[in-house]
């Protein structure tokens, strides 16, 4: 088995948003979760370091709200939330995502941070204070003019907006208005190009209003208190963004957060994209930091073409499905059912469907139907080659790894799907033209290289799902016979290295006995 080489790693920073604890999570929280668990696999599969974090968003009116309506009584919001997050982490357990860091916005380390920044800004004289007159939204945790709101309407859910009439404090945000364009500008930063293109249009068509960053704390009380006013609590979202900062170290481990930022990734939904690619940009360059490398854009799942979410009451419990279906099989329905940064509409019988055809039929089979014949034919021992070989298979296989990469360069776990699913689909047709049975009849060379290709391309098939379904990957490794840990083999990303693949599973390896990697679904 080849070992990694020892080169200087490429690095990634890898971000989810970070979820309110107002609920449970469902379905659309675990998607950006499985598609950064997905790609920091892959990364690392490629010989990249990368570091993942996740976390929860725990303060302001929402949360407020939602610990009064659980029954907490003022000031007892921490308890409150402390009995929401486990569920959060128990699900992510549940689906196999491994993230390296999992922040609160109530650590310490984060609210001391988000102090620094706040005292920095302030000394800097990037935050003043005036009377705030227009709107808020507490669902969205958003403020609205009357330009943007004009009948007390959240332009973004369409629920009634709050008056607000108070004096607050304003976060400077207009003199950046040019630098912000340059960074959305640059190649890469936001992503998908139509997202980069709502910003710009955004950017080009608005004013940009100096950010409200403070509650007085006669209406809120739940945040952190501003530095240099006891009478005011930090706005939720100035105060979550900086997690992307101070869960690296940005106050109190400056080493680990100068090798990691630079290689940022954020990946967000697209109704938080003017957060992470107006603000959250500015809040860096007037501390004198890079904005984040990257962002990527996702889209919404959907209910009967309403987006998910719990204030609608359409949300699909992700527990059931897990439990009825399995995780790996969830992973797969999210990561390839919709390509990245498009909406998609959930349904339990869509997934189903999926599942057969995709994981029971195509996958499945195609393991199930290689090993059975090589037991019969071989005992079951991978065999050398023959002489014919079909080159044809081969250079689909040895080329996949590269063509999943550059989806996955872009988090389109969908189009990376597509590629390694086109390779089964071609195996199966392969078996179908080849027809080993007769082979076995009539030329035992030509069997034997038909299983070797088969074989192989069933190993390199497994490696390359291993950071969509990892259990399912480490399954059908085992059943290929390999001892080895499957994280082990290097998934080569450079052209010349391609031919390294083939062989992954040796000539002499004894596979095990074939076992069915997913039960057809015939009644639900
Ligand atoms: N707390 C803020 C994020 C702060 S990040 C510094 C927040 N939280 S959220 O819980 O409302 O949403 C978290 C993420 O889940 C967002 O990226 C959002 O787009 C995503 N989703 C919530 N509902 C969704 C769907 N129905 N479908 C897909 N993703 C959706 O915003």
């Amino acid at each position: 088995m080849r070992v990694k080489a020892e080169v200087k790693k490429e690095k990634s920073y890898i971000t989810t948003p970070l979820y309110y604890v107002n609920a449970k999570p469902h379905i659309g929280h675990c998607y950006t979760q499985i598609i950064c668990d997905s790609v920091t696999r892959f990364l690392r599969q490629c010989g990249h370091q990368v570091f993942f974090m996740t976390g929860t968003d725990e303060h302001g009116e929402k949360i407020e709200k939602a610990a009064q309506e659980a029954g907490f009584e003022k000031g007892q919001e921490k308890k409150f939330v402390d009995t929401i997050v486990p569920h959060f982490k128990e699900l992510w357990k549940k689906l196999n995502i491994e993230y390296d860091h999992f922040i609160r916005t109530t650590d310490k380390t984060h609210e001391d941070t988000v102090r620094k920044v706040l005292s920095t800004l302030y000394k800097k004289e990037k935050i003043y204070k005036k009377v705030y007159r227009g709107w808020f939204c507490t669902p969205c945790e958003m403020f609205w003019t009357n330009t943007h709101a004009p009948c007390g309407i959240c332009p973004d859910c369409k629920r009634n907006l709050e008056k607000l009439d108070e004096e607050n404090y304003f976060f400077k945000t207009s003199e950046y208005k040019n630098a912000l364009i340059e960074y959305i500008e640059k190649p890469g930063s936001v992503n998908p190009p139509i997202r980069k293109n709502e910003v710009l249009s955004f950017l080009k068509n608005n004013e940009l209003q100096d950010l409200c960053i403070s509650r007085p704390k006669t209406r809120l009380s739940w945040g952190i208190e501003l530095p240099f006013d006891k009478g005011f609590v930090t706005y939720v979202w100035f105060d979550a963004l900086i997690n992307y900062i101070s869960g690296i170290g940005y106050s109190d481990n400056q080493k680990q957060f100068k090798s990691l930022w630079p290689h940022a990734a954020h990946v967000i939904g697209k109704d938080i994209l003017r957060h992470h690619a107006v603000y959250w940009p500015i809040m860096l360059l007037a501390l004198g930091e890079s904005p984040p490398k990257h962002i990527f854009t996702h889209g919404w799942w959907m209910i009967k073409d309403e987006k998910m979410s719990k204030s609608k009451g359409n949300v699909v419990d992700p527990m059931e499905l897990i439990d009825k279906y399995g995780a790996d099989a969830f992973r797969h329905y999210l990561l390839s059912a919709v390509f990245f940064g498009y909406d998609g509409n959930f349904s339990e019988r869509l997934f189903v469907e999926r599942y057969n055809n995709d994981l029971a039929n195509d996958l499945g089979n195609l393991l199930n139907r290689t090993l059975v014949m090589l037991d019969k034919y071989f005992n079951g021992i991978v065999p050398e080659p023959g002489p014919i070989r079909e080159e044809d298979i081969k250079n689909a296989a040895i080329d996949l790894p590269q063509e999943v990469g550059a989806s996955f360069a872009h988090f389109n776990t969908c189009s990376a799907l597509k590629e390694v699913w086109k390779l089964i689909g071609r195996a199966n047709k392969y078996i179908e033209d080849k027809a080993p049975w007769k082979l076995a009849k009539e030329n035992k060379e030509g069997l034997k290289s038909v299983m070797y290709e088969l074989i192989q391309t069933i190993g390199i098939t497994a490696v390359l799902l291993y950071s969509s379904m990892p259990d399912t990957a480490r399954n059908m490794w085992s059943q290929l016979g390999m001892k080895s840990d499957i994280t082990s083999v290097n998934v080569y990303s450079k052209p010349e290295e391609k031919e390294k693949f083939w062989g992954i599973v040796p000539s002499g390896t004894k596979t095990a006995k074939a076992a069915p990697l997913f039960p057809r679904i015939i009644n639900r």
